[in-house]
């Protein structure tokens, strides 16, 4: 009798069918040539070689060699399948339809500065050019200029921030302070140069004031100031009254009434036809069907002569408005506090498209 064939000579491919299932793509590939190549291949060449053998030998190794052909061939198989359906599940999950998209929110203006473009924009239509100033003033501009007495009650530290607490001993006039409306910058725009002028000034103003619906203590507003040979107030009530229609429909209906401010004589007010009940009378304009939208006047001759202009020669109007209250009022917001928290509620449904 012959030996029986040496089963354990296929031990070690039968180790490496063990690792197949481990094996990734490119191993894969390399070890079916390795093993089942059909000029190389191991097993290949293990079959060749039964040829050799005694009858009985070439029996039994030629049938375990098929039975471990058929496994390692199923094995490799096997795994190519899995690391196909691997790839296939990576590239899904990379680009995967059926997720939502990632939001891209672009920003957009605030409001406010929506309403500030707005009305310079109307402006500029009429010959107005942008002005600017400090936001830091001193005394002389923001109160004195302007005709203030010096004991007026918007001087008082209760109602003024003033910067650098120490200077209180400087001279009145000289203090500093942050600037509790635009006017001061009529007077520089006046100490500037020759009239005539016609300007709007945005800008930041402060004031010593709680945060409340309708009051806080940084805000807007927009100043405009002409000056000219010849300018009655009809000219000021002409601009204001083109400037409303344009800005807020042209059936807005505006009324003045009379008001004072040290700077302007004489000084009025001008009020729209409450926008939300048509004038009948609602919450939003407390009943009277009219919301005031700005202050304004005749420049005062004390102010012209202070800048150097000769009240018999020059004469002028002047306008102040609050965009915040505007928007408000625009808007139909009921908090002037929603305007500043960075809302992002607010800032999408009333922020102009960002540029
Ligand atoms: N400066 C005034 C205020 O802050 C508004 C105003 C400006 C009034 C110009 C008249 C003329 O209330």
């Amino acid at each position: 009798m012959s030996e029986s064939p040496d089963h354990s000579s296929l031990a070690p491919l039968r180790a490496r069918l063990a690792a197949i299932p481990t094996l990734d793509a490119e191993a894969l590939e390399a070890e079916a040539v390795a093993l089942l190549g059909r000029k190389q291949g191991e097993l290949t060449m293990r079959l060749k070689g039964l040829a050799a053998l005694p009858i009985e030998e070439k029996r039994a190794m030629g049938g375990a060699l098929n039975v471990l052909k058929n496994e390692l061939e199923a094995a490799v198989e096997a795994r190519r399948a899995e690391l196909a359906q691997a790839t296939s599940a990576n590239a899904n999950r990379d680009v995967d339809f059926s997720m939502p998209g990632r939001a891209q929110w672009p920003g957009t203006l605030h409001p406010v500065t929506v309403v500030v473009d707005e009305i310079v924009e109307i402006f500029r239509g009429l010959g107005f050019a942008v002005a600017l100033g400090p936001e830091a003033e001193d005394e002389q501009h923001n109160f004195i200029a302007l005709n203030f007495p010096p004991d007026h009650p918007a001087m008082d530290m209760h109602d003024t921030l003033y910067l650098d607490p120490e200077g209180a001993s400087r001279p009145v006039g000289e203090r500093m302070l942050l600037r509790t409306h635009t006017s001061p910058v009529q007077i520089r725009v006046m100490r500037d140069g020759p009239p005539p002028y016609r300007v709007v000034i945005p800008g930041t103003v402060y004031r010593n004031d709680a945060f409340d619906p309708s009051h806080a203590p940084a805000f807007s507003q927009i100043e405009g100031l002409a000056v000219d040979e010849g300018i009655t107030f009809v000219d000021l009530k002409a601009t204001l009254t083109h400037f409303a229609q344009r800005f807020l429909g042209a059936d807005t209906r505006v009324r003045f009434r009379p008001s004072f401010f040290p700077f302007t004589e004489p000084s009025a007010e001008m009020d729209v036809g409450c926008r939300l009940c048509d004038g009948a009378g609602c919450a939003a304009c407390k009943g009277t069907g009219w919301m005031e939208i700005l202050g304004c006047g005749m420049v005062h001759e004390n102010v012209l002569r202070d800048a150097g202009l000769d009240p018999e020669r020059w004469t002028g109007f002047a306008f102040g408005m609050g965009p915040q209250r505007i928007a408000m009022q625009r808007y139909g917001l009921h908090d002037i506090r929603l305007l500043y928290g960075g809302d992002m509620r607010v800032l999408t449904q009333f922020g102009g498209v960002g540029r």
